[in-house]
């Protein structure tokens, strides 16, 4: 606390990340990056544009990048919105489109950044339960209310909702914007995306970090018709012009380019996502069906928060969240198969 803060600061609930620790031999399966790293030709591009361009500022509006996208779904290039990672993308989506007089709704258990957007927004939210088998209820959702925001699939339990109840949820909120964050939609969801040009309410919001292996770059979008996407516009150009750097509008293109690289490493990941599920399940733990790059399982036996200190001291990283109602369960985010078998190892030992 310091008496310099404006008073806003005090009343912060920041988000905290998964650790990134720097020590040798760790299995990192704490914070859903893509074990593959990403493309060869994201790489390659990024290494041509570190060249005397960068003493020049990037382009502001990522045209090309926003172009690139825009093919591949059929949109317009005025229909996407590019920026630092979908983490800016949304804080600018909750700042321009989510604050309301009634409340915001997502799900009590979701990406816990949602909260704290709210809190540094100002924005009234209403957090929707669950059902008992962690799953989105859609006609829970039919009540009075600002906007909606939904993962999908869900975070942490990574839970994919059919496109049919999206497009009933988007149907029965007709004059209140809905986003869609499709971070983990790649390993096994139904994007939204092609419901965009039938409804002038839906914004969906996808990221570079998971599927095409480039968290370390932060790059994420969004796509919607042309008001939610001047809207949010209007807020980066009252913020940061140029929140996307030479580099990282380089990658980004020749990455989403790169369809042979992603289809094949995507297969990969939901490949050893549903071997890792049998394995844990015979060591005696529940798992949600995942349509995302990591599982949401808890131990029938062993809380969530003792397992994972023994897996650290085995190097190897899982997040658990000391939340109400998720607070016996792992987030484990899917490795390569030597990084899941040791995972495996370690918990055959750590539960003998
Ligand atoms: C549901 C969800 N949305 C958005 C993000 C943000 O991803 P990024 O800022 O790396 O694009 C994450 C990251 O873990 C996430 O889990």
């Amino acid at each position: 606390m310091s008496r310099f803060w404006s008073p806003l600061v005090h009343s912060l609930t920041p988000y905290v990340a998964g650790e990134q620790p720097t020590i040798s031999g760790l299995v990192k399966l704490n914070t859903n990056e893509n074990p593959y790293g990403t493309s060869p030709r994201a790489l390659a591009a990024i290494t041509e544009a570190a060249n005397d361009t960068l003493r020049l500022y990037p382009d502001p509006t990522a045209l090309r990048l926003r172009e690139v996208i825009a093919a591949r779904y059929g949109l317009d290039p005025d229909e996407v919105f590019v920026g630092n990672g979908s983490d800016e993308v949304l804080a600018h989506t909750f700042n321009a489109l989510l604050n309301h007089e009634e409340p915001l709704l997502f799900p009590d258990i979701t990406y816990s950044f949602y909260p704290t957007y709210c809190r540094l927004y100002g924005i009234d939210f209403r957090r929707v339960p669950l059902d008992a088998n962690m799953r989105v209820r859609i006609e829970d959702y039919r009540q009075s209310c600002g906007a909606i925001i939904l993962p999908n699939p869900n975070a942490p339990t990574g839970i994919a909702q059919p496109l049919l109840e999206i497009e009933a949820l988007i149907r029965q909120h007709p004059d209140q914007v809905v986003v869609i964050d499709e971070a983990y939609v790649d390993f096994g969801g139904e994007s939204a995306i092609p419901l965009i040009s039938k409804y002038p309410n839906l914004l969906v919001v996808q990221t570079f970090s998971k599927s095409r292996g480039l968290a370390g770059l932060r790059v994420g979008f969004a796509v919607g018709q042309r008001p939610l996407i001047e809207a949010l516009e209007r807020i980066k150009d009252s913020f940061n012009s140029y929140p996307l750097d030479r580099l990282a509008l380089a990658g980004a293109v020749a990455s989403f380019e790169d369809e042979d690289w992603f289809q094949q490493h995507r297969n990969l990941i939901v490949a050893s996502r549903e071997r890792l599920t049998i394995a844990l399940r015979a060591l005696g733990f529940d798992v949600l069906q995942s349509s995302a790059n990591f599982l949401f399982a808890r131990h029938r036996e062993r809380p969530g928060a003792d397992l994972a200190a023994r897996l650290r001291e085995k190097a190897i990283l899982v997040r658990h969240f000391p939340t109400e109602r998720i607070e016996n369960y792992l987030r484990i985010s899917i490795g390569t198969d030597a990084e899941c078998d040791k995972l495996v190892e370690a918990f055959k030992q750590i539960l003998t």
